[in-house]
């Protein structure tokens, strides 16, 4: 049977670093795996007053995340945290109280920037928010990953430079995740 996987990038700008990210490290996955991705920018701003009443792009973004049996967060760093756009998705499925949707699903977090650390700072607030939400979050290896001209190469995929790296992540996330699912 297939696992689902999540994957949530924290920006929604057209030619994303991050969503490039995303979609060349998740073409190094096994078969059995299947990647979904997560639409968050036609999200409404967060707001408590509609706990009761979540808006039908909130109840679907819920059903995605419910229905996955992990999780893949790919995010740029704005102003040293995690884009607000992020932030507004994470808040609205963890609602309302007893309802959050996030709880116990494994996840992988990495990022991508133009700045030299890498989106480290940003990936460690979004650890610091996801262990609350009862997320557990893969370790090692970190990535934090600087935008260069050989990242990518011309069809998109991981460079040849950098490409035994990140398959090594990718096996070691994979090897990961089904130990969470199988305990
Ligand atoms: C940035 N950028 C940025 N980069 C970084 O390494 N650390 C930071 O704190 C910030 N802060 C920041 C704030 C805001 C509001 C913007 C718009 C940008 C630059 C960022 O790395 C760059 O725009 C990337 O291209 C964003 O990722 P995507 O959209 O290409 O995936």
């Amino acid at each position: 049977s297939q696992t689902v996987i999540a994957v949530i990038v924290g920006s929604l700008r057209k030619d994303s670093y991050n969503r490039k990210l995303a979609d060349a490290l998740t073409r190094l996955a096994p078969p059995e795996f299947t990647f979904k991705h997560i639409e968050i920018g036609d999200l409404p701003l967060y707001n408590q007053d509609d706990d009761a009443n979540q808006a039908p792009t909130v109840q679907r973004l819920k059903d995605a995340i419910r229905s996955a049996d992990g999780l893949l967060f790919v995010t740029p760093e704005y102003n040293r945290s995690i884009p607000g756009v992020l932030k507004n998705a994470i808040d609205h499925a963890s609602r309302p109280p007893g309802q959050s949707v996030w709880g116990g699903k494994p996840a992988g977090v990495l990022g991508i920037s133009i700045g030299q650390i890498g989106t480290a700072l940003a990936q460690q607030h979004l650890r610091n928010v996801l262990a609350f939400l009862d997320v557990p979050t893969i370790g090692q290896p970190e990535m934090f990953l600087q935008v260069n001209e050989n990242f990518f190469d011309a069809d998109g995929n991981i460079g040849q430079g950098s490409k035994a790296f990140f398959q090594g992540w990718m096996d070691r996330y994979v090897a990961w995740v089904k130990q969470h699912i199988a305990g």
